[in-house]
């Protein structure tokens, strides 16, 4: 069986660049109080109109794709990872096969959020593993500037947002011990309220707390999206930042030691570690628990927030055009967030 190897990497990011100083025209923050509690300086957002996740994730996949020295009419499968989808359905899988005018090849969207280029890129791993596939094209892309209340209610949720893509191409290897070693994927259901945008959807208060969402009949009649909702904040993304931050700390380190465990290295052996860029504190935490130097861990969160599924595609685009990451390499890549869930990557680059 094959090992997958990432054979070309991707990033766009939209040029509007966004800073501290700017939010705090919309809403009662501050650029100390974000530097402080995130790291960020600034983000991007995407062009209001003619810039969706799917044009986004066009963008890193054609570079993904030139860096791996193919064509689009090479690829022979789509993965897409999303939480801020350019429709409700279809998915944005296959507007990028349109968009690319690529074969009528199958196309999959994944919704995992802050994990979601972690679950894609061990979804694509196991295609090329079993030999069904041999050019896949993984990407992952947010645009939150379109969804983000920027009034003070909302600014725990919308300083820490940005814009942006990221996107491989994964190919077989036959050179032995190299590639993506493995994937380790996690979730916790039982945290799914505390980072999540309940509408639109089917759920009619059920699983959510009335405190939270809090409607009556004839409004629930209205799904999937009423005025009563949006009245009541109920179209924005709803988290509990500090019960995301202590869960954050513990399950990214659990799963970066459960990567090196399953292939025998230890902490020593990481040359780049990736984590999701969700606050540079969580980073740090990270980095402290597992003993790596600076070197070894690799942030851009200051430059662009927290981007969701792109992150970890466009911190590991960055690393490597940077030249911090050269062949043989180990590199980990780390995740965790809404679902909860949680995972990792262990490759040899
Ligand atoms: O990517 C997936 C997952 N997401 C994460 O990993 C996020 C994890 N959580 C976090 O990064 C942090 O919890 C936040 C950055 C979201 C918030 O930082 P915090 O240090 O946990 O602050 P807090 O929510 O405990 O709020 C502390 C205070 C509150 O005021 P009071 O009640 O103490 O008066 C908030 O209202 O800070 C206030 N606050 C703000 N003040 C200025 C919250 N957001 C802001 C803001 N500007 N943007």
């Amino acid at each position: 069986m094959p090992n997958a190897r990432i054979a070309g990497i991707g990033m766009y990011v939209p040029e509007q660049v966004v800073t501290n100083f700017d939010l705090e025209k919309y809403m009662e923050t501050s650029d100390a109080w974000i530097q402080e509690r995130t790291g960020i300086k600034e983000r991007r957002y995407a062009k209001r109109t003619g810039e969706t996740t799917t044009t986004m994730g066009v963008e890193a996949a054609k570079l993904a794709i030139k860096n791996a020295g193919i064509t689009a009419d090479e690829i022979d499968f789509i993965i897409f990872a999303t939480l801020s989808p350019d429709y409700y359905f279809p998915g944005c899988g296959v507007l990028v096969q349109r968009a690319m005018k690529m074969k009528e090849i199958g196309a999959l969207d994944v919704r995992n959020q802050c994990s979601g280029f972690v679950y894609a890129l061990s979804v694509g791993d196991q295609y090329i593993r079993s030999g069904m596939y041999k050019n896949i094209l993984v990407i992952g892309s947010d645009k939150h500037s379109f969804g983000l209340d920027f009034s003070t209610r909302g600014r725990n949720v919308s300083v820490i947002f940005g814009d942006g893509a990221g996107a491989v191409v994964l190919q077989p290897t036959e050179k032995e011990g190299q590639g993506i070693l493995s994937t380790h994927l996690h979730c916790d259901g039982n945290s799914a309220e505390i980072l999540a945008m309940y509408n639109p959807g089917t759920h009619a208060n059920y699983w959510v707390d009335e405190k939270l969402a809090d409607f009556d009949d004839a409004e629930i009649g209205q799904m999937f999206m009423s005025h009563a909702m949006v009245d009541k904040a109920q179209n924005f993304p709803f988290m509990d930042g500090p019960s995301v931050f202590k869960k954050a700390i513990v399950k990214i380190p659990e799963a970066v030691m459960e990567a090196l465990d399953a292939n025998k290295l230890a902490t020593t052996d990481i040359d780049m570690l990736i984590p999701h860029q969700a606050n540079l504190r969580i980073s740090q935490f990270v980095q402290q628990q597992l003993g790596l130097p600076d070197s070894h861990v690799y942030n851009n969160i200051q430059r662009y927030g927290n981007t969701t599924a792109a992150s970890i595609p466009i911190a590991l685009y960055e690393a490597w055009a940077e030249g911090k990451i050269k062949e043989n390499d180990i590199v980990c890549l780390a995740s965790f967030g809404s679902g909860f869930t949680w995972g990792s990557a262990l490759i040899r680059w």
